[in-house]
Formats: C-alpha cells, sequence, structure tokens
C-alpha cells in the first residue's frame, strides 16, 4: 500500500482495509496494523510485560551495559505519586489554573485549538514539573508548543525552524535536569508532581533515564489532553440540544465531585465526555516495534517488526459499535442500541501495560471545562460552518476560530 501524502487520506485508507481485513493487515513491508480489539489487547500484554529501560548513552560512552530498570516500576512511582495527588485541593487547583488560563483570554478572538491546547498544557504543568520559575515554564510549554506544531501542522517548518526546534528542545532539557540535580542537592524543594519520584531514583536510573521519564509525562500532557479538549468544544458547539442537557445537569453540581465519582456527579456530562473521547481519541496511531513472535492467525509479527495499534479505528469499527460515526452519548447507557459490544472496544487511553497512568485526571478536566462552558463562559464560533476535523497526529478541528466571553 502507497502511503498517501495527506495523513487524512492515509486514515481514511487504514480504515476502509480494516473494515474489509477483519482490522489485521500489512500496510506495506514493514509495518502490521492491530486494529482487531482482542489482538491489540493480548500483544500489547505481552510485549510490554517485561519492558526494560536501558542507559543507551551512558554504556556507549563508558562501554558497559548499565542495570536495567523495569518500566513497572517507574509506572508505579507515577501511580503512587498520582495517588498521592488525587485529592480534592489539588484537584480544586487544577480547574483553578483552567479558569484563570481561559480568564485571560477573555473576550479575544482566537485560534480555539491553541486556546485549549495552552489551557490544557499550563493547567497540567504543575503536576508534571511544579515550583519552576516563569522563566523555565515559559521556556518548557514552548518546547511542548513547537513539537506539538510539528505533529499537527500539515506542512513541515523549514531548516529555520527545526534549528529553532531543536535549540528549544535542548534548552528544555537542560531545564529539567538543573531541576532534578537541585532537588536531589537540597538546593530545591521537593514537589508533589510526577517528576519528584525519580530525584530517589537518580542513583538507579541515571540523569539521562531521569530525563527521559520526565519528557515521557510533559509529552503525555502536550499532545492528547489539548487536542480532546478541542474535541470536546467542537461537538459542544455542533449539538446545542446537549449544551443545554448538560447545562441543565451542571447548573447545581460542584466539580469537586468529579474525582471521586463522576457519572454519579454528572453521568450526561460523563457520558458526553466519553463520546468526544471514543469519536475523537487522541492520538490517532500508536507506533510499536515488536519483542516477541506473535502468532495472530492469518499472518504473523516477528521480533523487530513494527505494528500499529488505534484506538481510534477500533472507535470506528462498524462491526463493533452500531453508526460509530454519529455522536451519541446515550450509547454509555446500559442497554443502548449504539452500545459497545464489550469493554476491550472502548480504548481511549490505551493497553495495560502502558495504558495512560492519567486517564482519571484527564476525565477530571475533560468535566471540568463542560462545567465551565455550562455555567461560566459562552463560547461563540466566528463561522460554525467552516470548522471542519482534519485527522492528523490526532483528530484536531480546523478553521475553529472564535472566543469565550463570560456569561
Ligand atoms: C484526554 C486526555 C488523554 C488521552 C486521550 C490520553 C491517551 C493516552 C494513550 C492512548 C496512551 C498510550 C497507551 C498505550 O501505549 O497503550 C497514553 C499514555 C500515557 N499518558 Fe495519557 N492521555 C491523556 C491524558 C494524560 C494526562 C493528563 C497525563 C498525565 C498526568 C498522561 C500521561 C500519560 C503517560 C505518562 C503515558 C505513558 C504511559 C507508559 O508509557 O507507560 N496522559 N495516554
Amino acid at each position: 500500500m502507497t502511503t498517501p501524502q495527506h495523513p487524512d487520506d492515509f486514515l481514511r485508507l487504514l480504515r476502509m482495509r480494516s473494515a474489509e481485513e477483519d482490522g489485521i493487515f500489512w500496510i506495506d513491508d514493514e509495518r502490521l496494523a492491530v486494529f482487531e480489539p482482542e489482538a491489540a489487547r493480548r500483544v500489547s500484554a505481552t510485549n510490554w510485560h517485561r519492558f526494560v529501560m536501558h542507559d543507551r548513552l551512558l554504556d556507549v560512552v563508558r562501554k558497559r551495559t548499565s542495570t536495567p530498570v523495569h518500566w513497572s516500576r517507574i509506572r508505579s512511582a507515577w501511580l503512587t505519586q498520582l495517588h498521592a495527588l488525587a485529592t480534592e485541593e489539588h484537584h480544586g487547583r487544577l480547574i483553578e489554573r483552567m479558569q484563570r488560563i481561559i480568564d485571560a483570554r477573555l473576550g479575544e478572538d482566537t485560534d480555539l485549538v491553541m486556546l485549549t491546547q495552552d489551557m490544557a498544557v499550563r493547567s497540567l504543568l504543575p503536576l508534571a514539573l511544579e515550583g519552576l520559575t516563569t522563566r523555565e515554564a515559559d521556556l518548557v510549554v514552548l518546547d511542548l508548543h513547537l513539537k506539538l506544531l510539528r505533529l499537527v501542522s500539515p506542512e513541515p517548518g523549514g531548516i529555520g525552524h527545526l534549528l529553532r526546534f531543536n535549540a528549544v528542545q535542548v534548552r528544555s532539557g537542560l531545564v529539567v535536569r538543573r531541576v532534578l540535580r537541585e532537588r536531589a542537592g537540597g538546593k530545591r524543594n521537593r514537589e508533589p508532581d510526577l517528576a519528584d519520584p525519580f530525584v530517589d531514583l537518580l542513583p538507579d536510573l541515571g540523569m539521562d533515564r531521569a530525563l527521559d521519564v520526565v519528557t515521557a509525562v510533559l509529552t503525555a500532557i502536550a499532545g492528547p489532553p489539548g487536542t480532546a479538549a478541542a474535541s470536546l468544544l467542537y461537538e459542544f458547539v455542533r449539538n446545542p440540544e446537549w449544551q443545554q442537557r448538560l447545562t441543565a445537569e451542571l447548573a447545581g453540581v460542584d466539580p469537586a465531585a468529579f474525582r471521586t465519582a463522576p457519572t454519579r456527579a454528572a453521568p450526561m456530562t460523563h457520558r458526553f465526555v466519553k463520546e468526544v473521547l471514543r469519536m475523537w481519541s487522541p492520538p490517532l496511531l500508536l507506533v510499536r516495534r515488536s519483542k516477541y513472535a506473535f502468532d495472530l492467525g492469518k499472518t504473523r509479527l516477528e521480533p523487530g517488526q513494527w505494528y500499529l495499534l488505534s484506538p481510534h479505528m477500533i472507535h470506528r469499527d462498524e462491526r463493533i459499535w452500531k453508526q460509530p460515526d454519529v455522536f451519541d452519548p446515550d450509547r454509555f447507557l446500559p442497554g443502548a442500541p449504539h452500545g459497545p459490544a464489550d469493554r476491550t472496544c472502548y480504548v481511549p487511553f490505551g493497553w495495560a501495560p502502558k495504558r495512560c497512568i492519567g486517564a482519571d485526571i484527564a476525565t477530571v478536566q475533560l468535566m471540568a471545562l463542560c462545567h465551565l462552558l455550562c455555567t461560566r463562559y459562552r463560547l461563540t464560533v466566528a463561522d460554525p460552518a467552516a470548522v471542519t476535523m482534519a485527522l492528523r497526529f490526532a483528530p484536531v478541528p480546523e478553521n475553529f476560530h472564535g472566543s469565550l466571553t463570560l456569561r
């Protein structure tokens, strides 16, 4: 299969072939699409089961093999820290930050994708790396912003853009290294964030791997949360009847309640968020390398070969979901006619053991955004008929200009 130039066309072609070939097919000589839910679950579970991090750079320099660190240890450090952060106070602060960032742009005629992106990254940054100076935070945010622009932009930038991109990336990496080093040396306060556990693990991990781990979280907060928030605004604008339903539901609800029991606190809003994530799951494709041989029935995946996973393809599969292209939050009601066949078919946060660690926070954030849209702000889109959804690394609304004002 020749890869079409435009990502939208590539995705469309993959979806067509997936329907014809039951979700498992060779895209070209090197890449296998694994879009069948059970196969995707099985391959992920086995492939990452004993995943370890090596200190490759240091190993080359010192001509030795460093102690491998199991990925499960990294995840367990993240999850323990997230557990400590899952308090009413921390969630309250996250929502306050979202509101402050939007308030600062009130009335501005703006690109709504960039606004939601900024809101997501800046409000989540203290969770990943707290206690930065304004200069440090601006540099890290700029790095994440440039990375995202490269992913969403249909045209690659020129050499000037690439040089700037690399320079900012290096400087942002130096900030992370400095923070970890200074926390370890007692020159900076320890903070309750997702970077902090790796200060104690520095002797085992070394600085390069610690930087990789912190960068993994920074990259994770820079992409999906912002594009998911933009998709939420997109469906909010396109579905006035849902705007009304959510406004009625959220009028008397305290968003603090989203933390512990989102379905009980605001069931319709929770369904709305779930449906946004079904229709517009970011990222659209996950590219992985196989470490083991897999017998997938009609074909085999050998060690070292590449494979692609895609929550999006599974969520739009007509053999699994009825009318998958219809936006219908009520499909998540028990027994609904548009509902999913089983839980392996709804995977917006990926698969164990690499499943997204931020799934709960992401849900709270998107529900809080609904709350703000229904109770505090009025969203005006300049030309609603011109807005379309483009499929880049993630679904991204195009021509999505407008403003948020106070109600
Ligand atoms: C709507 C928002 C989000 C979506 C749709 C999303 C989706 C995903 C997906 C699909 C993966 C890949 C899982 C796999 O490989 O199977 C992932 C991984 C990850 N996500 Fe998220 N994510 C979101 C928000 C967040 C947030 C808020 C955080 C941080 C608190 C976060 C942190 C991570 C990390 C660290 C990983 C890598 C896990 C690993 O490699 O073990 N994500 N996310």
